[in-house]
């Protein structure tokens, strides 16, 4: 297994949308096993391809972050089948470290996807793992947190955000 590198906002790989996996192959199974360990080890909940530089529709969710191997989720092709209900809470992402915002998001949610058996599988989550699917699945489709905030707040964060070569070497 490998820790992947999390891209950060201002990446344009980020606002790109990912496509569908045409078939689990030995690619797949590794991109799943690195996403799970960088995860883990970020540490965070939830992490989709495109933020490890795969435009591919691959998401892990992990509540316990790595406690509870139940609460672990590997999903291929997700897709928010239903929706249910409003629920607001701060809402954080690896790929805009230290950034905590407000975001409205369905209370409940039926998600659709394939294991890495190939299978398919139906999910039904309520609050957080709900509000995790729905931020993890609005990233294969190059959409971040921050842009469901007021174009003040985003431009203020996006400043933030700017010139990542510089902020690393700072
Ligand atoms: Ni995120």
């Amino acid at each position: 297994m490998a820790k992947r590198t999390i891209l950060k906002l201002g990446d344009p790989a980020l606002t790109m949308k990912s496509e569908p996996v045409a078939g689990i192959d030995a690619d797949i199974r590794t991109l799943v096993r690195d996403m799970i360990e960088t995860l883990h080890k970020a540490p965070g909940i939830g992490l989709a391809a495109p933020q490890v530089d795969v435009r591919k529709r691959v998401v892990t969710v992990d509540l316990s972050i790595g406690e509870d191997p139940d609460a672990l989720y590997a999903l291929i092709n997700p897709e928010i089948v239903q929706r249910e209900g409003k629920c607001i809470r701060e809402e954080g992402c690896l790929s805009v470290p230290e950034v905590y915002e407000k975001v409205a998001r369905p209370q409940k949610v039926v998600v659709k996807g394939l294991n890495l058996e190939g299978s398919e599988v139906t999910i039904e989550a309520e609050d957080m793992l709900a509000r995790v699917f729905c931020h993890e699945i609005d990233h294969l489709d190059g959409k971040l947190f921050v842009d469901y905030l007021s174009p003040l707040k985003r431009s203020l964060i996006r400043k933030k955000f700017k010139k990542p070569e510089a902020k690393k070497k700072a």
